[in-house]
């Protein structure tokens, strides 16, 4: 097979090119994945991320990540602090032990019996940000999401599928999570079904966003049963944001309805797709070694009124 690497956002150019550079020398695609995001979980400048993602509203950086392969292993981590590659963690989690997710102070005493070193992840740039948040607001939580954040270009979760040269596929997310998010609050990049899904007989699917939105539509593995029944990987990620949509109004009408989930997937056949619930979504493809970013289509016209739905 061809290899080929989809990921979320303008930040999945760089992670592509370290997960397809791996694919081509032959690497599986679960090497590929855990490497390509290991690049994004290391950049500073992406602040929703790994190193440098911005804090929780106690200050601390805690992050989700979580791998999938095509054997349906998983290794999922929750809510690690101190950990700059939560990624290579979930994948020791998936490879060296019975279970599929770890999570807090346990995951960080797996991390640390597993040569893991400890590490400041809070940059001067994010104290800096966590400092102005904390003294414009009320001292209370708030939910912020990073799409907001007007500070780059990049945005939120990087998720990632890549399908190896003997065609199998791998799903990985990695991230700092909403900022300013509550202490304790897990979003949908380690929850399996909604942050990712894997199956071997049809594909996989990633997202990214509003994690709350996600988790409540169970996403990712309801874009993979879409693929099952036989839709395109773009036609099950818009299937899945209309479901995203319709539980958000149901759960809570009116209730913060300026989120932003974006899905991608990939089938055995090595077709992808994307799809998001408003403009601005992006997502990145290598293949044939080219690395392309593309503007995902979207399921709301942002003039669209809320009470004619
Ligand atoms: N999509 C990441 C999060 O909501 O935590």
């Amino acid at each position: 097979m061809e290899p080929i690497v989809i990921s979320t956002w303008q930040h999945g150019l760089e992670a592509n090119e370290e997960a397809y550079r791996n694919l081509n020398e032959n690497a599986n695609s679960l090497d590929s994945v855990e490497r390509g995001l290991t690049v994004t979980e290391n950049n500073p400048e992406v602040h929703s991320v790994g190193y440098g993602g911005l804090p929780d509203n106690e200050g601390r950086v805690t992050l989700d990540a979580a791998l999938m392969d095509w054997k349906a292993r998983i290794g999922s981590v929750i809510g690690i602090e101190h950990i700059k590659n939560p990624i290579r963690l979930a994948r020791v989690i998936l490879e060296d032990t019975e279970h599929t997710i770890l999570s807090g102070d346990g995951a960080f005493t797996f991390a640390i019996r597993n040569g893991f070193e400890p590490e400041l992840l809070l940059t001067e740039y994010s104290l800096k940000k966590y400092l102005e948040w904390k003294s414009q607001g009320s001292g209370k939580a708030e939910e912020r999401h990073t799409d907001r954040d007007t500070f780059n270009d990049y945005h939120d979760t990087i998720g990632m599928i890549a399908m190896d040269k003997f065609g199998n596929i791998t799903s990985g997310c990695t991230t700092s999570g909403l900022a300013w998010k509550l202490h304790g609050r897990v979003g949908d990049s380690p929850i399996i079904g909604a942050g990712l899904y894997n199956d071997a007989a049809v594909g996989a699917a990633a997202s990214t966003g509003r994690g709350e939105e996600c988790i409540r539509a169970c996403g990712s593995f309801y874009i993979v049963e879409m693929m099952r029944q036989g839709l395109s990987p773009t036609e099950a990620c818009r299937r899945a944001c209309e479901r995203v949509y319709k539980l958000n109004l149901l759960s809570s009408k009116n209730r913060d309805h300026k989120y932003q989930v974006g899905f991608i997937a990939m089938n055995i056949s090595g077709e992808v797709g994307a799809f998001s619930i408003r403009s601005g979504f992006q997502y990145a493809v290598m293949k044939n070694n080219i690395n392309t970013l593309f503007d995902s289509e979207f399921l709301i016209d942002e003039k669209y009124i809320i009470e004619d739905l």
